[in-house]
């Protein structure tokens, strides 16, 4: 072909291209604006088309069939439990290609520490302090969910609890808001990373708006009463902080705000979400939520129900089916207006626009990519990485820790070889074969000469077991007692009264102090528990928490003296259950009136962690004393490592206001850093408080910064502070 003839054929194709172009219509059009394109689209669709999109329904092998028959038919807009590449692949094409205007499906998981390889279990890794680290987990995750074909997790979990008997406290990030807040945007950041559509990223679903944890006796899905202020202070800051982060989509909780269920509340779904908060994005109900208020007594049928949620501001049904039942019959009945239904429809379409669905429906489903990802090397390195900094030493004695590795040590306990409770509950596709155990991570690091292991199955802790155990560790240095409760006693639905490990590892524990032995406990748990019988009997105790497939390694490494525990509570730990609630944060009262039968205060204080060196502390100074409306407090707090061993410090400033025109809490976090120090080092650690940190909710419940005296507090946990007076005019 001559040269002049290419230039015509190329012009040609470029024309034809460019004439193509202007014929795809907009909502296909990629380098067209979102709302543009979700505007041209809802024009083409039909009221079914559009209601299909706010039916997420969960897929289950067992249902497959009639699920593929339901997305044929265009009744689904979005799934959830179905993973893998390959599998959703399948069900995309039964979408795609029969779907009218060729709407994708979007899918959905709980994502919540971790895909396949899973980090600690959230409440553990708040206990880092760390949000870059926290960040970073959340990003490991969003790469091996979207190489398994999910494109939005239902995290971050940012109910804020002091109440270690509800199983969901795991979830947490604690009890505090202001820590529960930076947590939740770090999560949002490392999920939804700069670019929804680049492949690798979740868009999010931040939960259970709002109030879940307010539950009385700790007792899941029990319905709450807590009071405006309540929700303005502790509830929403999190949720606040996830909206500002961009969060894509908000999940309902199960529980009611002033009687009547969230679900169809429009003082929570509209005023204070849309109006108040501003968010924009997808809103969704959680599991089946749609059709308990008939159960409750709330509603009369599922028909009321979805007008009134739907009218409330709810967009999306989880599971329950009711949208899908009644929002057609009540719009053609004139009960709902059909605009309702385009605004949901609008919210859901825009994540899968967001998501990048529209432009390749198929970009999730790479089986080779997911085999790629899953598991990899950088993954696991980085659940490693935030294992360690998530776990949390709480005693000590004579600096037992850190083990020097030229000892003979016995690992004892139903711990020892325990994979999957190591991976806490939402353990999605975790695969427990895949779990290090603490004798694995000890193998992994130490001759198989110097370790003896004594360890036992999760029922195997009987008297025999423990009768046996001194001849056991005979020839051990030192022995290691790997304890804590099963993962079956925490999660979603488990709510206990005994905050104890099972008393026959008490037994065990007993026994093994009577050796004369020194004794490390390595307690694994998702909650705080009452541990005095497990302090009595052990000379050190590391908090483990549910630390995730690499959770035996980071137990080794912080034992071996690898590297030094950094961790802090975020969650306080009671003396009894008869305590409970327990929090650092208490509004104050004339009288202090504690539990005459127990020991004052909290075992371990929130922020309360120890480490392999010490930290000294100076006396927090604050650039000026007097400060204004408008002014940013600056405080510089000196800290030096005293010790033998570099390590991290979490150092908190907390902000006490002496008097308001509502009755103060104690005190309140105001903000967090980690220095790392080498052995003599220090440092000046700077905050910088804007004077917004010091307005609390007055007796008018407005949000205003009230003249008077505030005293600052810096130190390494609520209570071990030191302090400085400041005032505003
Ligand atoms: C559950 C939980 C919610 C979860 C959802 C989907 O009941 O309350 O946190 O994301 O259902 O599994």
């Amino acid at each position: 072909m001559k040269w002049s003839d290419l230039i015509k054929v190329s012009v040609l194709l470029s024309l034809s291209g460019s004439l193509f172009a202007k014929n795809i219509p907009d909502y296909k059009d990629r380098n067209k604006p979102v709302e543009v394109r979700v505007h041209d689209l809802l024009r083409r669709m039909t009221l079914e088309e559009k209601i299909a999109e706010l039916n997420l329904v969960p897929y289950y092998a067992s249902s497959d069939s009639a699920v593929r028959a339901q997305i044929r038919q265009g009744k689904i807009g979005a799934l959830l439990k179905a993973n893998g590449a390959a599998l959703n692949r399948s069900l995309q094409e039964e979408a795609v290609g029969n779907s009218r205007l060729g709407i994708p499906l979007i899918f959905h998981e709980d994502v919540i520490h971790g895909y396949r390889t899973l980090s600690p279990i959230p409440l553990a890794e708040s206990c880092s302090w760390d949000t870059v680290m926290v960040r970073r987990s959340a990003e490991a995750a969003a790469r091996e969910a979207t190489a398994s074909g999910i494109q939005l997790t239902y995290a971050p979990m940012v109910d804020v609890s002091n109440d270690p008997r509800w199983g969901r406290i795991m979830e947490t990030s604690g009890e505090d808001a202001f820590l529960g807040a930076a947590m939740a945007a770090a999560r949002v950041r490392g999920f939804q990373g700069d670019n929804l559509s680049d492949g690798h990223t979740l868009a999010a679903c931040v939960k259970h708006f709002i109030g879940y944890a307010a539950l009385l006796g700790g007792r899941d899905y029990q319905n709450t009463d807590f009071s405006y202020r309540d929700l303005k202070e502790r509830y929403l800051p999190p949720f606040q902080a996830a909206v500002d982060a961009g969060v894509s989509s908000v999940m309902c909780s199960y529980t009611s705000y002033d009687g009547e269920p969230v679900t169809m509340n429009r003082r929570i779904n509209t005023d204070l979400l849309r109006e108040e908060m501003q968010f924009k994005g997808l809103y969704m109900s959680d599991w089946t939520t749609l059709g308990h208020a008939v159960t409750e007594g709330a509603s009369r049928d599922g028909r009321e129900s979805s007008r009134r949620a739907m009218e409330s501001g709810l967009d999306m049904d989880m599971s329950s089916g009711q949208y899908a039942r009644w929002l057609r019959e009540l719009v053609l009945a004139g009960e709902i207006d059909s605009s309702l239904i385009d605004r949901a429809a609008a919210r859901a379409l825009t994540l899968k626009f967001t998501t990048g669905l529209f432009d390749d429906p198929y970009m999730y489903f790479d089986v080779r990519k997911e085999k790629k990802i899953t598991g990899s090397r950088e993954i696991r390195q980085t659940v490693l990485d935030m294992a360690l900094e998530s776990m949390v030493l709480l005693k000590n004695d004579s600096s037992v820790l850190p083990l020097s590795g030229a000892e003979k040590i016995a690992l004892a306990g139903p711990f020892t070889d325990m994979k999957a409770d190591l991976m806490g509950s939402w353990t999605m596709k975790g695969q427990a074969g895949e779990v290090v155990s603490v004798w694995e991570g000890f193998c992994g690091k130490m001759p198989r000469g110097q370790l003896i292991h004594a360890g036992c199955t999760w029922d195997g802790v009987t008297p025999e077991y423990i009768a046996g155990l001194k001849e056991q560790v005979r020839e051990a240095d030192v022995v290691l007692a790997c304890i804590g409760e099963y993962a079956f006693h925490i999660g979603e639905a488990v709510t206990t009264g005994r905050l104890q490990i099972p008393e026959e590892q008490i037994q065990m524990l007993r026994a093994l102090k009577a050796t004369g032995k020194p004794v490390i406990a390595v307690l694994f748990n998702g909650r705080p528990l009452v541990l005095d019988q497990v302090l009595a009997s052990c000379d050190a105790l590391l908090e483990a928490w549910y630390p995730g497939t690499l959770g035996g390694t980071a137990v080794a490494s912080l034992l071996l003296g690898e590297t030094s525990p950094s961790g802090k509570l975020t969650q306080t730990f009671p003396r009894h259950a008869g305590q409970v609630p327990v929090a650092y944060n208490f509004r104050r009262s004339f009288a202090r009136i504690e539990h005459a039968d127990l020991e004052k205060g909290p075992q371990f204080p929130f922020g309360f962690g120890l480490s392999y060196t010490t930290f000294a502390y100076g006396r927090p100074e604050t650039d000026r004393t007097e400060y204004a409306q408008g002014d940013t407090v600056c405080v510089k707090v000196r800290v030096r490592n005293t010790g033998r061993m570099a390590a991290r410090e979490v150092v908190q400033l907390y902000v006490r206001d002496e008097v308001a025109t509502v009755i103060p809490r104690e005190k309140e976090l105001k903000g967090f850093a980690s220095v790392f120090l080498q052995p003599g080092e220090s440092r000046e650690v700077l905050f910088r408080l804007p004077w917004e940190s010091f307005r609390i909710w007055n007796n008018r419940m407005e949000h205003v910064l009230e003249p008077g005296v505030f005293t600052l507090q810096t130190g390494d946990d609520s209570e071990k502070v030191q302090s400085v007076q400041i005032s505003f005019r």
